[in-house]
C-alpha cells in the first residue's frame, strides 16, 4: 500500500471531471490496490473523505467514512435530495487551511457501486450526507469553494 500525494490548488486538474469505473476495471488487481491506497491516503491525511481526483486519478471513486470506517464507493451519484438545505463548514484537503459555509442538501439519496461490483442505495442525512456531496462534487471537477456562502478561515492574499 502506498500514500500518495494530494493534489491542491491551484493544480487545474482537480477541475477535470471523472470518468465511471467499467465493471471489467473494477476486478482489476491495480484498481482494488489503487482503492487501497486511496484509503491510505485519507487515513494519514486524517481526512474524513477523499475522491480519486484529489490524488490526480479521474475515476469516479471516493472514500467516505461510513458506519464507523472508511468504505469505498464507485461511480457514485445523486439520484435525489431533499428541498430543506443545511449550512455546512466545510474544508477540503485539497485547499488546505481554508474553511468556509456551504449551503448542502439536507438528505440525499446516493446509487453507487461497492469495490465488489455490488449496486448499493444509500439514504443519507446529517453528516455523511454532507461528506457524500462534497466527495461526489470533486468528481464532477467542482470544489467546496465554489460553493461557499460565507469564508470562516478564508484564503490568504
Ligand atoms: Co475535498
Amino acid at each position: 500500500m502506498a500514500i500518495r500525494s494530494i493534489v491542491k490548488l491551484p493544480n487545474v486538474s482537480l477541475r477535470k471531471p471523472s470518468v465511471d469505473v467499467s465493471a471489467d476495471e473494477l476486478q482489476e488487481k491495480n484498481l482494488q490496490a489503487f482503492i487501497d491506497d486511496l484509503k491510505e491516503t485519507m487515513r494519514s491525511a486524517d481526512g474524513v473523505g477523499i475522491a480519486a481526483p484529489q490524488v490526480g486519478v479521474h475515476q469516479r471513486i471516493i472514500i467516505v467514512n461510513h458506519a464507523g470506517k472508511p468504505q469505498a464507493y464507485v461511480n457514485a451519484r445523486i439520484v435525489s435530495k431533499s428541498v430543506r438545505s443545511v449550512d455546512s463548514e466545510e474544508g477540503c484537503l485539497s485547499v488546505p487551511g481554508v474553511f468556509g459555509i456551504v449551503k448542502r442538501s439536507r438528505a440525499v439519496t446516493v446509487e453507487a457501486l461497492t469495490r465488489e461490483g455490488k449496486p448499493v442505495t444509500l439514504k443519507l442525512k446529517g453528516f455523511p450526507a454532507i461528506v457524500f456531496q462534497h466527495e461526489i462534487d470533486h468528481t464532477n471537477g467542482i470544489l467546496f469553494i465554489d460553493k461557499v456562502v460565507k469564508y470562516t478561515v478564508p484564503p490568504a492574499l
